[in-house]
């Protein structure tokens, strides 16, 4: 019997789920001010989402929460096992949650509309699915503009032959923040429904243009801004692995760690053949892990938001003595050698199939200037791409729209063919203005899975397509799931 099995039938439930969120609060990497001692919580905790009050540094907000943190918790499993979430739903709306990048059941998959109904106001529903690829995941709602509040957290699953050796780990999460400082995330996207205009002040030369559709107030480095950012501790020579998630919904981040060069290890939790470069550009929903040997004294860990002159800022610190860096210090690494797709490829374990049909999916914009298509359809009849169990396709993601798109799918993890050799594995992937990229996906995990922009803003205005096997189900044949009043197991 787990610790959770036991503390639901003990009745100790509401203690040991603080308990648990301590421990998970300080398994995030010794952020300073976090008290407690590490509790080890395999196989996930319940997550309650919930309305809170957030210290994001400085500033307090109100905002909806996975118990009451940002980020919600960090969930640890092991590839190959069972990982059990309850969501208990204190929202006062429909919510769901999604485990970005997991090959996971479709009924668990938290996509509304696709393969779950979205559980209610007051009712509870058990996630519960296999991990079967150790990596570096998150998740996050998947209702409305809800992951621009707080509702994300990681999802680390550890793999039990672990081929790299290392001292310590670190995972950050980056995010954008405009969630109880200027209204909404769901004021924001009124905003720009009613207007037709780009901020043509959001460029960014590295993706080809407007990089954004707003200035976010805050940048964070796991839920805290520059102001009083988080302290990473470790000890000169440590091998360390960073494990950086990018939960933003409209920001891609440039990352650098002052005066360090990065090994790249891991692109959306898959190994790559490892590379070492000064910086990474990470968009909305991708993930990469790499591998730093520490110096002695306090370096800025720095991921910039690309084309909005603003930063999210962290400290990593090997020495008690050392001054700490000014929010804004110069890192040289930013404007070193960054990272490139090119730069990257599969071992020859993870490559996939050769495909033997290409489709093409083309990203596109409405003359409006705020509906996003693709294969020109949006979200409410939504493009389809139809795959038959076993073969694998080659999808060309063509861009005929005049900004990057993060295309992230659901339910598989794709390789990247780049200059016509077999780069990485990926779930999530940058396509700027009038580039073809080209993915294969191995169609091994039957369902109806969402194939969509990852700039949240995007998705809500139309970016949202489909991934099926065989013919289009019947519209309301939506799996219903196992939702119950939350209620009856709580106390
Ligand atoms: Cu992380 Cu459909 O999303
Ligand atoms: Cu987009």
């Amino acid at each position: 019997m787990d610790a959770l099995t036991y503390a639901w039938r003990s009745g100790a439930y509401v203690t040991r789920r603080r308990l648990l969120v301590t421990g998970a609060f300080a398994a995030m990497g010794a952020v300073t001010g976090s008290a407690g001692t590490a509790v080890a919580q395999p196989r996930g905790m319940t997550l309650r989402a919930r309305p809170a009050k957030v210290s994001l540094g400085r500033r307090t907000v109100s905002t909806w929460t996975y118990n009451g943190v940002v980020p919600g918790p960090s969930i640890e499993a092991t590839a190959g096992e069972t990982v059990r979430v309850p969501l208990i739903n204190a929202l006062p709306a429909n919510t769901t949650v999604h485990w970005h990048g997991i090959r996971i059941d479709p009924r668990m998959d938290g996509a509304p509309g696709f393969s779950q109904e979205p559980t209610r106001p007051g009712e509870r529903f058990d996630y519960v699915f296999r991990v079967p690829d150790p990596g570096t995941y998150f998740y996050h709602s998947h209702v409305g503009t809800q992951p621009d509040r707080g509702l994300y957290g990681p999802l680390i699953v550890a793999d039990p032959r672990e081929p790299l050796s290392y001292d310590q780990e670190i995972t950050v999460l980056l995010d954008d923040w405009l969630d109880g400082i200027s209204g909404t995330p769901d004021d924001a996207l009124r905003r720009l429904n009613a207007s037709t205009q780009h901020d043509d002040t959001l460029r960014s030369a590295v993706l080809g243009g407007v990089a954004a559709e707003m200035h976010h107030p805050l940048y964070l480095i796991n839920g805290r801004a520059p102001d009083a950012p988080a302290t990473f501790h470790s000890a000169p020579g440590r091998r360390v692995r960073f494990r950086v998630i990018n939960a933003a919904a409209d920001t891609p981040f440039r990352v650098a760690l002052g005066g360090h060069e990065l090994t790249v290890t891991h692109t959306d939790g898959f190994p790559c053949k490892p590379v070492t470069v000064d910086s990474i550009l990470i968009g909305m929903g991708e993930r990469y892990d790499f591998l730093v040997r520490l110096g002695s004294g306090a370096f800025p860990l720095v991921a910039l938001a690309e084309g909005k002159r603003a930063r999210a800022f962290a400290v990593v610190r090997t020495s008690r003595r050392a001054a700490t860096p000014a929010k804004d210090a110069k890192v040289a690494q930013l404007t070193g050698r960054m990272l490139n797709y090119e730069d990257l490829r599969a071992p020859r374990a993870d490559q996939l199939p050769r495909p033997s049909r290409v489709v093409t999916v083309r990203l596109g914009m409405r003359p409006s200037g705020n509906e996003w298509t693709l294969n020109d359809r949006l979200a409410a009849d939504p493009m389809r791409v139809q795959v038959d169990r076993g073969e694998t396709i080659r999808i060309v993601l063509d861009n005929e729209s005049p900004m990057w798109h993060p295309m992230h799918l659901h339910g598989h993890t794709f390789q990247v063919n780049v200059n016509g050799l077999r780069g990485p594995r990926k779930d999530t992937v940058n396509i700027k203005p009038r580039e073809r990229l080209e993915i294969d996906v191995l169609a091994d995990n039957p369902g109806e899975w969402m194939f969509h922009c990852h700039n949240l803003y995007h998705q809500e205005q139309g970016m949202m397509g489909a991934l099926g096997y065989g013919p289009p189900p019947r519209r309301g044949t939506t799996h219903t799931g196992m939702h119950r009043p939350a209620h009856k197991r709580t106390h």
